[in-house]
């Protein structure tokens, strides 16, 4: 384990089941469709990149920059589009995959936006909810699992951009913040 984590909250092996099982639901929900998978970078991309080969069937994988955090620890509340899609969503069906849902900012303002475009659907699909911090109710069609109301690093998620490559997800040392 990396010097600077105090606990694991996710295991690789929970990983692996959780990846395993929605793209197998994903893959019976959306037979026929060819969906169009939106990774919101940065955060979701060991788990994008993981659930599309679950999912193991035709399907498109795009990428969207979206920022509401910075280098920050709280959600500044504000969405900010960094690197928009370069496709068109009209009529398309949208899994968009995210690593965490917070606030629900990040997504409330994504599901408007591909709607407003023209989507024929959008959907949600994220490996951590942590819903004690949820100021937005949105829907979320596929949660990995729910996770309790602490600081989460690993798999994707970041502290100042850095441990977003250790394998499972855990929560620093309370050191590592002073
Ligand atoms: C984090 C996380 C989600 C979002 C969730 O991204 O990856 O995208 O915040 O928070 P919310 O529900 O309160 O909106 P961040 O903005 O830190 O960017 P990153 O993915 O590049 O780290
Ligand atoms: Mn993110
Ligand atoms: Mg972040």
């Amino acid at each position: 384990m990396h010097d600077n984590i105090e606990k694991i909250i996710v295991s690789q092996d929970e990983i692996q089941e959780i990846v395993a099982r929605l793209g197998q639901q994903l893959r019976e929900d959306y037979q026929g469709k060819n969906p169009i998978f939106i990774c919101i970078l940065k955060g979701a991309v060991m788990f994008m990149t993981d659930l599309v080969r679950a999912y193991d069937d035709f399907s498109e994988i795009e990428f969207m920059d979206v920022s509401s955090y910075g280098d920050e620890l709280e959600s500044s509340g504000e969405v900010k589009i960094i690197k928009d899609l370069d496709v068109p969503v009209k009529d398309r069906n949208i899994v968009i995959v995210e690593d965490i849902i917070d606030t629900g900012r990040t997504l409330d303002a994504l599901i408007k936006l591909l709607t407003t475009r023209g989507a024929a659907s959008v959907k949600i699909c994220t490996l951590l909810s942590k819903p004690a911090h949820r100021i937005l109710d949105v829907h979320v069609d596929y949660v990995g699992v729910e996770v309790p109301d602490e600081f989460l690093v690993g798999y994707g998620l970041d502290y100042r951009n850095q441990y977003r490559n250790l394998p499972y997800v855990g929560v620093l040392k309370p050191e590592v913040y002073a």
